[in-house]
């Protein structure tokens, strides 16, 4: 959701802004737009659309140079996607341009207070509002600039209220805010107008925030802070970074600072500091990046998408990798943070996810209740936030979330440790929010997940949850025989997953056979349910075709009323514990000449006769068909956007990573 970057250095910025929104854009594609500062001059380019289609060819008509800039890739959440509204805005003066990821919650007082002083607005953003608030405040910060040796520290300083530095001197990293004098012009960070202007607009507004902030006045400093949207400071050699994600630095860097809620970063070529918003200096950490920027290309694949799906054999590994326990027939994980008698004395479990994860919760809740006997329930991460259910002592919350920066799933969070109750999180994305403030997690190790329709996050999860659930069950009273054979269920996975990529095209025939319908339903009883949600979605995210997941059972008192000869129904018919009683609801359909795709169990004898088309799984547990049965839907849902001529990556209205409520 909106993805910024900013970058000052010695090279040229605009090919790095460019290069990088393009690997953020996944965040939004209403529009971009990118500003750069060269002798003096704030040149801005922005325009709605794509940035091929849009900012791109604005920068060949209208090239711009510096060695210092940002650039935002929007999803519209204040005014309508225009070149109006698109970021970077600028402050009254045209002096300072901010970049911004988040929603400035009491914009519109803030707007009151700014129009009554005399400001005009041109675009209907609240961006534009935080720009002008910090311009607002640089003007009565700034002074006629004088070297520090003749300055005494001004009465109402941040310097003169700030504490000694702790943090950074104690990780080894310290950067003398002396050091900045000279980029600064003369001035020390604590006492810059624009520092200051920046930390005094921040404290007024309430909201989420990630921003990247840069002034005509300054041409070597770039300030960046976040609060609730992710901001990552890059450290590279001679150069710095932010960004929204570290996607889009990867191919510059590895070593990176992953900013706090109300850090506030001051960035030039060759130094940089974290100061919160009162003004001290935070300890920051260095990181290593998990990841190379091969991760992140497309390779031979058309889209993100299709490259996703066919890393999942690989995925279900990485997710395996070094959590199994053949011997005692169990799972480990090393960052739950509780000890057995801890994980024993659980009395139920609350799932809270959001879209795709909220699908892979449901799968959980029945892998977590069949091996473990523990009572799950799962909820949408906002419902859960705002309705306040009763929660027992010895519930734990816990979360899934791919991107860990999902603001619904980051607040369900918040609140349960709010509560007093403890907090597990399953996350993809290492060192994001929701990985940072849970009790204790479990990492997906899935790489990093760009098509904007999750595939390969979502089998992570369902791998990870069948672990969780064995881990849990094997605490209490599942056997080790059932242990061991859900861990050999589980290690055949990912070559039952390589059978079914194997049937791409076969799905692809089947795609361009019923890409001109209007309506799909996607039907599954037990652990099949929640995969016909999930497919609809997928369907539905990047085909645009009205698509419904029900239960196959459920399908009778209502929507069957719906079923007519043009409305196909994907069956997910595996031949588990309740396949006749799916069999005698998929009859429903063909009695009411609803076309029929069934995804069955290899050597079903029975179904070719009664569908219309079949697509057969390879055999195994109930509990895993699963992360068996997703894998052609995820095929069909693609191929179906591709014969319609949709942007599979760059669904319409989606944003991958949704940091608003
Ligand atoms: C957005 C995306 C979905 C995703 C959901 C939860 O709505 O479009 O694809 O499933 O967020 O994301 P998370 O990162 O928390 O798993």
């Amino acid at each position: 959701m909106c993805g910024i970057i900013g970058y000052v250095g010695k090279m040229e910025a605009p090919p790095i802004l460019i290069e990088g929104l393009r690997r953020l854009e996944y965040r939004g594609y209403d529009s971009a737009g990118l500003a750069v500062v060269h002798e003096g001059k704030l040149q801005v380019r922005k325009k709605q659309g794509k940035i091929d289609e849009g900012l791109a060819r604005l920068l060949e008509q209208q090239p711009v140079v510096g060695s210092i800039g940002i650039g935002h890739t929007r999803w519209a959440t204040h005014g309508p996607p225009s070149d109006t509204n698109s970021h970077p805005h600028l402050d009254q003066s045209g002096t300072i341009a901010v970049v911004h990821n988040g929603v400035i919650e009491n914009y519109d007082r803030l707007k009151e207070k700014l129009l009554k002083a005399g400001h005009t607005f041109r675009s209907d953003t609240d961006t534009e509002i935080l720009a002008h608030l910090i311009g607002h405040y640089y003007q009565q910060e700034r002074g006629p600039v004088r070297p520090q040796s003749e300055r005494g520290g001004a009465p109402n300083s941040i310097s003169a209220r700030r504490e000694p530095m702790t943090g950074s001197r104690r990780n080894g990293i310290r950067r003398s805010a002396a050091a900045f004098t000279e980029a600064l012009r003369g001035r020390d960070v604590e006492s810059h107008p624009l520092v200051r202007a920046v930390c005094a607009a921040l404290r007024e507004v309430i909201g989420t925030y990630g921003v990247a902030i840069i002034s005509k006045e300054y041409p070597n400093l770039l300030i960046g802070a976040r609060h609730g949207s992710p901001l990552i400071l890059g450290i590279g050699a001679g150069d710095h970074f932010l960004t929204s994600d570290a996607n889009a630095i990867v191919a510059h860097t590895a070593k990176v600072v992953y900013l706090n809620d109300f850090d506030v970063a001051i960035v030039t070529s060759d130094r940089f500091e974290v100061f919160n918003l009162q003004a001290h200096s935070v300890p920051v950490q260095i990181s290593q990046l998990s990841f190379g920027s091969q991760e992140t290309e497309r390779g031979e694949f058309a889209h993100y998408m299709l490259k996703e799906i066919f890393e999942q054999p690989k995925t279900v590994e990485n997710a395996l990798r070094g959590r199994v326990d053949r011997d005692a027939a169990t799972a480990k994980f090393g960052g739950l943070n509780m000890t057995t008698a801890e994980l024993q004395s659980i009395k139920r479990i609350i799932i809270a996810a959001s879209g795709t994860s909220w699908h892979a919760a449901l799968v959980g809740e029945y892998l977590i209740e069949n091996f473990a006997r523990l009572p799950v329930e799962v909820e949408f991460a906002h419902e859960f936030c705002y309705r306040s259910p009763p929660l027992e002592k010895n519930t734990v919350l816990l979360v899934i979330s791919q991107s860990g920066e999902t603001a619904d799933t980051l607040a369900a969070l918040r609140e349960a440790k709010r509560r007093g109750h403890r907090t597990l999180a399953i996350v993809n994305v290492i060192a994001s929010t929701i990985a940072r403030e849970a009790g204790g997690g479990i990492y997906m190790h899935a790489g990093p997940e760009i098509g904007v329709a999750s595939t390969k996050a979502f089998m992570s999860m369902l791998a990870i949850l069948a672990l969780l659930a064995l881990y849990l069950g094997r605490l209490r009273k599942l056997p080790l025989e059932r242990g061991a054979e859900l861990l050999d269920a589980l290690a055949a996975i990912p070559a039952q997953i390589g059978t079914l990529l194997a049937q791409s095209e076969a799905l692809k025939q089947l795609a361009i056979k019923y890409a001109a319908a209007q309506n799909f339903f996607f039907l599954g009883r037990g652990y099949t349910f929640p995969i016909a949600l999930e497919g609809a979605l997928k369907l539905k995210e990047i085909s645009y075709i009205h698509a419904e997941g029900y239960s196959a059972a459920e399908m009778k008192h209502g929507p069957i009323a719906l079923i007519d000869s043009n409305t196909p129904s994907v069956f997910l018919v595996p031949q588990d514990s309740l396949y006749s009683k799916t069999m005698a609801n998929l009859a429903m359909i063909r009695a009411r000449k609803g076309p029929l795709i069934a995804v069955a169990s290899e050597g079903d004898r029975e179904i070719a006769a009664l569908v219309d088309d079949a697509i057969y799984l390879p055999r195994t547990l109930d509990p895993l068909y699963p992360l068996l049965a997703i894998v052609p839907l995820q095929l069909l849902a693609y191929h179906m956007a591709v014969s319609r001529g949709c942007d599979v990556d760059k669904p319409r209205n989606l944003a991958k990573s949704v940091t608003v409520e």
